[in-house]
């Protein structure tokens, strides 16, 4: 955990957002996997973890924003977790990490919240993403499951997503560290994609890496010869020489910071031409993003710049025709990267995915659009000094997306479908780096991660 300043200006800092009233933040309790006593491995909730520092099971803190008090409920524990688990600090001990010097056992947050309610006192909380926090709030306040995440709180809401959307120094330090270990994860998978191996085999490997070096996964590894899907979570395939292996993964560290790193290699570890081509869009695009990243921009708008050097390169392959910046308008592009540039970073993958993309991707300026691919766009907001972000372009050659568009007359003046058929046994390309918005420009995160079709046949080779 950070010292305590950290967390304690943390608070202070979301004092000055919020009016009055308490702030109710519920850590995580364990979820079970198969029977009760056999859970998950623990996550703490990220909000919780970001306020109080502390990654316990079933603890709350409460922030008092009109008599400046910081409080945690939580139970010591008693003999018999002591047998099974050994000794453990008090609660006390805990707070005292993080700043907080009001404790009290975990009981007590039912008459202290009963008690604010009844005072008229607003009870600001966070949209609950977990079954059980939905059933403790609906309990601790008096209202049906269904109700919860609709009266969560839009001031703390926005409170939040002002303070953790800007990182600092120690929080940069440990997405780096994700990303470092994410260099061994990616590098690894390179040399293992070869002809007869089995997703899976490279799956396994990469997660042990990441469990070995810092901590779980971020997300689910995705991992595919079939790329073509965006988030291809079967590992059975096994490779072939002639399709390419996307590989999206990153790891959390100790305090849960996240890498998102993707990269896509020709399988057996040499591209032929035609997987040259494509891929050196995808990187061009991929390299434009990342150098118009300074702070002022809209990301919207450097999602609207890789898309113009995707179009132009699908022209220079006789895949798309026409005016390029017609085709963007028209949204022609989106029939090879339905998705958006990129997303937020932090404790999340996504990062405050869960208090509402809208909230965290987009400002009073910069509204959602609703047209296909461009809606999936996570991030479209003013760039600010202290945001880390993924740019991650792609091109995807999705069969069943392929007919639908050709046979709604779709983009007929932009596509060159007859070439584009020759490709549906082609599979996807992505290539993602994890970026942080510097004062003067950005910097990317981490030991460069191999990207470069010579980097790549490279380190293929010593596989
Ligand atoms: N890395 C998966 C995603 O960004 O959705
Ligand atoms: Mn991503």
């Amino acid at each position: 955990m950070f010292n305590k300043e950290v967390y304690i200006n943390r608070r202070n800092e979301l004092k000055k957002e919020v009016k009055s009233g308490i702030a109710l933040f519920l850590g995580n309790v364990d979820a079970a996997f198969n029977y009760p006593a056999n859970q998950y491995h623990f996550r703490q909730d990220s909000h919780f973890l970001y306020f109080f520092g502390l990654q316990n099971q079933g603890f709350a803190g409460v922030i008092d924003f009109d008599n400046n008090k910081d409080y945690l409920f939580g139970n010591d524990f008693d003999l018999d977790d002591i047998i099974w688990m050994g000794v453990q600090p008090k609660v006390k001990d805990l707070a005292a990490k993080a700043g907080i010097e009001n404790v009290a056992p975990y009981d007590n947050l039912t008459s202290f919240v009963s008690e604010a309610l009844k005072n008229n006192r607003k009870v600001h909380f966070l949209p609950p993403y977990r079954g059980e926090t939905v059933i403790e709030l609906s309990r601790l306040l008096g209202i049906a499951n269904a109700d919860v995440k609709g009266a969560a709180s839009e001031e703390l809401i926005k409170g939040v997503v002002k303070l953790k959307e800007i990182k600092s120094e120690e929080e940069i330090a440990e997405i780096e560290k994700a990303v470092d270990v994410a260099y061994d994860m990616h590098t690894t998978s390179m040399k293992m994609a070869m002809a007869g191996t089995i997703e899976q085999e490279i799956a396994g490997a990469i997660e042990g890496i990441a469990l070995a070096l810092a901590g779980p996964v971020s997300f689910p590894i995705i991992l595919s010869q079939n790329g073509q899907t965006l988030h291809n979570h079967y590992h059975g395939n096994t490779l072939e020489l002639g399709r390419m292996m996307v590989t999206d993964a990153g790891c959390e560290t100790s305090e849960c910071y996240a890498s998102d790193i993707t990269r896509t290699v020709p399988v057996g570890g040499k591209f032929n031409e035609r997987q040259a081509t494509i891929y050196q869009i995808v990187l061009d695009a991929n390299m434009a993003a990342i150098d118009a990243i300074k702070p002022g921009i809209k990301y919207r708008d450097i999602h609207f710049l890789a898309a113009k050097v995707i179009v132009e390169g699908l022209k220079k392959a006789g895949i798309m025709k026409g005016d390029t910046e017609a085709a963007v308008k028209a949204e022609a592009h989106t029939l090879f990267m339905p998705h958006g540039l990129g997303h937020m970073m932090g404790m999340d993958v996504h990062d405050m995915e869960g208090l509402g993309e809208d909230y965290v991707g987009y400002d009073e300026n910069t509204k959602r659009a609703t047209t296909f691919g461009t809606a999936y766009l996570r991030l479209a907001k003013t760039l600010k000094p202290g945001f880390v972000l993924t740019v991650e372009p792609g091109i995807y050659f999705i069969p069943d997306l392929i007919d639908q568009f050709r046979n709604e007359g779709k983009f007929t003046d932009f596509v060159n479908y007859d070439m584009l058929e020759t490709y549906k046994d082609f599979g996807g390309i992505r290539i993602e780096d994890d970026v942080l918005v510097t004062e003067e420009g950005h910097r990317v995160l981490g030991k460069p991660i191999p990207k470069t079709i010579a980097e790549i046949e490279a380190v293929m080779a010593e596989g």
